[in-house]
């Protein structure tokens, strides 16, 4: 009896892990995180994001870009000449450029700045010339702070472009003004996003 049970459970085990593995890949997740407030909504949501992918089985890396030292391109071409695809800059962008190489799904979480993504959030994402696109980024997703309302199209149009350019699915955004930030319903949003990992 004790051993058909044990049998039984072995096999519901099984069965468990292969329609795991059949219906949920297990994707390697890099969040960059641009809010220099470390309390505030973009950080909060960047957190809730890692919390329900990691609770579906993914690898997730937060990175706080905000507390990095990650300088603008210098356009000077060096990566493309004697660089061979490395940046003359060593900064703290050399830290992300392997969890940039490594990343299958890539999210962006910052505040809007003057009607755009802010500053901490472009430069890792322009530093980014010297090697054209993270090789292995296939879906991304956006996640939005402001104070008010409709002020997200240029943030919104930068993404759909940089996800055509790198070829990855987009997988959309979740936006919070200031009355929606660190909300039950915001949450849900962003745990459904993060449900489209599968
Ligand atoms: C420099 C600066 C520019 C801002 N520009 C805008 C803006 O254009 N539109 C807006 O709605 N909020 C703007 N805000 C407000 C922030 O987007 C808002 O406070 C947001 O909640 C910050 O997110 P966080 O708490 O995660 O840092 C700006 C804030 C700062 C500091």
């Amino acid at each position: 009896m004790c051993c058909t049970l044990r049998f039984n459970s072995y096999i519901c085990k099984l069965k468990n892990v292969f329609y795991y593995s059949k219906t949920y890949p297990i994707m390697k997740v890099l969040i960059l995180q641009a809010s220099p407030r470390a309390n505030g909504n973009t950080a909060w949501m960047a957190e809730e994001y890692k919390k329900a992918a990691e609770a579906a089985g993914h690898e997730v890396t937060l990175v706080n870009v905000s507390k990095m030292k990650i300088a603008g391109c210098l356009a000077c071409e060096y990566c493309h000449n004697k660089g061979n695809g490395a940046c003359i800059q060593k900064d703290d962008m050399q830290e992300l450029y392997p969890l940039m190489a490594e990343a299958e799904a890539l999210v962006l979480a910052a505040p809007i700045y003057y009607f755009t993504l802010n500053a901490q959030i472009q430069a890792p994402i322009q530093r980014m010339y010297c090697v054209n696109k993270p090789a292995k980024v296939t879906k991304m997703a956006l996640l939005v702070s402001s104070y008010s309302p409709g002020v997200y199209d240029g943030a919104k149009a930068e993404f759909r472009d940089i996800c055509n350019y790198w070829g990855a699915e987009n997988m959309g955004a979740v936006t919070a003004k200031i009355d929606e930030q660190k909300t039950e319903e915001t949450k849900q949003k962003v745990v459904t996003l993060a449900g489209m990992l599968k």
